[in-house]
């Protein structure tokens, strides 16, 4: 049976290259998707033709594109490939579209994620021309059951002029139920407090309602989200999740967490795995998280009864566990809450609920300041993400990452990051192989001692007390001490020569 239920959209179903045709050059598109779930899998690919048709024919074809997260090969792969975005936002992890932002061909904007709908509701994006948003299915009603992010998706649907739908049928029906969509936002001045003070509270509706008369074209799809396997967590990614986990430890034994800690949100990636494989082993109990996407290690943690509600805005799991949320929706739909970006990274809710962050870096400064987004300060990795939404408003933020990376070439320790995404005033942790160092209270000349020693690769640790002890005697004032001219010269270096170490 047809998940179309309403009557007057089922005579909207078409194909997808039809579909595509209605999405013109200049359009700004908002596409769901939010790290490779619940992202459009049929009209991505057909608008791409389309726009590549339109070039051959010398024709000039691309769109802006607005997405929740990252997506997929076959969303931002495709369009990309086929130079069909001018203007992307706000987070992208995908190796087509990464090489399009660094050779000029796309323009983006790296907008903190609980950002980006505020700023569509005012209107500071432009218009927003077409929304192409993934379901479950279509109610009777009307109504759309949301499949496996939310994102911004109810955003995209207000705001835009027409509206494509792609129902998925590989999508469990079962996930109805699972998502609170929050309609009560507003700007400023009317803007009033969200009224959500646990994890878990459900403070909105279950679907998105829509205006019917919008819908200009609806596909059926049964493609399945891009669900990346994980890796198993590797000796490092281990070593990292044990200093935090010992840090969290001693925090409850002095009295500053509470036994059942507080919401926790993790970054994706092994070592958040590895955090998480680790709590599943460690003491504490009666868990919850307060994140972004729930990943594998979640759903143990909630399998073994150590974490009792998981809230975010997507999921982002292996094939494996993403085949079992399919088999088991209705068990999980009690314990996990899926809403809308602009909730699950709200600042007003992170600083309430007092979420512990543990988030990736690119690299971190002597004095704390990280860099999450630039490789040696002018080149995009992916975005700053939800990193910053989480960071400065949490309860207890810190940063990972390995000490060196390329094989050793590369500090992620230095005088000077080369992009600053966190400043040292909301970097409270810094964490890798090496050791952890708890910066919190610190002044900037305290924190380098404790980075450089606990931190620092022991190749480049020499190195650092040497620039700290210079900088300290040439810099033209002591409370951030630098030395201008060699700040940024290791990141130089490795341009001129291909690593850090000196000849
Ligand atoms: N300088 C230059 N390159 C570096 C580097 C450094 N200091 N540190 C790492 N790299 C390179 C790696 O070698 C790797 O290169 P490759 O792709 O050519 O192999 C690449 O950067 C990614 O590094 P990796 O160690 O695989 O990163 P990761 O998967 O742990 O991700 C971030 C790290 C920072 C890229 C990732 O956490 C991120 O995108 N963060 C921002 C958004 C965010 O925090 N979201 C969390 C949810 S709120």
């Amino acid at each position: 049976m047809s998940r179309v239920q309403n009557k007057k959209l089922r005579k909207k179903i078409t194909t997808a290259a039809e579909a595509a045709k209605l999405i013109k050059p200049g359009h700004n598109v908002g596409m769901s998707g939010f790290t490779g779930a619940g992202y459009p899998k049929e009209i991505p690919g057909a608008l791409a033709a389309e726009i590549k048709a339109a070039h051959e024919r010398g024709e000039e074809f691309q769109i802006g594109l607005l997405t929740g997260a990252s997506t997929a090969p076959e969303l931002d792969g495709v369009l990309a490939d086929v130079d069909g975005i001018s203007f992307r936002t706000p987070y992208q992890s995908d190796p087509i579209m990464r090489r399009k932002i660094n050779e000029g061909i796309s323009e983006y904007a790296d907008i903190h994620l609980s950002h980006l709908a505020p700023m569509i509701w005012a209107g500071s994006m432009g218009k927003l021309n077409t929304a192409v948003v993934e379901v479950t299915a279509v109610k009777e009603d009307g109504l759309l059951v949301p499949s496996s992010s939310v994102g911004n998706n109810k955003t995209f649907l207000d705001q835009a002029d027409q509206i494509i739908l792609e129902v998925n049928t590989w999508q469990s029906a079962e996930l109805e139920g699972m998502h609170d969509i929050y309609y009560g936002t507003r700007l400023p001045p009317e803007r009033q407090p969200v009224m959500l003070t646990h994890t878990g509270d459900r403070i909105g509706q279950r679907n998105y309602k829509i205006d019917l008369d919008k819908v200009v074209a609806v596909i059926e799809t049964d493609a399945p989200d891009r669900n990346t396997p994980f890796k198993p967590a590797d000796e490092d990614s281990k070593k990292m999740a044990g200093y935090f986990l010992e840090f969290l430890t001693h925090e409850v034994k002095q009295k500053r967490l509470p036994k059942d800690l507080l919401p926790l949100q993790s970054g994706v990636g092994n070592v958040a795995n590895a955090v998480l494989a680790g709590l599943a082993e460690g003491p504490f109990e009666y868990l919850t998280s307060y994140t972004e996407v729930i990943q594998d290690g979640m759903v143990d943690l909630i399998d073994s009864g150590k974490m009792v509600v998981a809230s975010a805005t997507a999921f982002s799991l292996s094939p494996e566990y993403a085949h079992r949320m399919n088999e088991e929706a209705r068990h999980y739909r009690d314990k996990i809450v899926l809403r809308p970006q602009e909730i699950s990274n709200h600042p007003e809710m992170i600083r309430r609920l007092g979420v512990i962050a543990c988030n990736g870096m690119i690299e971190a400064d002597i004095y704390g300041n990280v860099n999450s987004t630039h490789i040696m300060g002018s080149k995009m990795q992916n975005g700053i993400g939800g990193s910053a939404d989480f960071t400065r408003n949490s309860f207890i933020s810190a940063f990972v990452t390995p000490s060196i990376a390329k094989g050793g070439a590369i500090s992620c320790i230095v005088p000077m990051v080369s992009h600053h995404d966190h400043t040292e005033h909301d970097v409270q942790v810094l964490i890798t192989e090496q050791g952890l160092a708890d910066l919190r209270g610190k002044s900037p000349k305290q924190r380098a001692k404790l980075i450089i020693a606990n931190c620092a690769h022991p190749t480049y640790r020499p190195m650092l007390e040497e620039y700290f002890e210079h900088a300290q005697k040439v810099a033209n004032g002591l409370q951030t001490p630098h030395d201008l001219r060699l700040s940024l010269s290791w990141h130089q270096r490795f341009l001129e020569t291909g690593t850090m170490q000196p000849a």
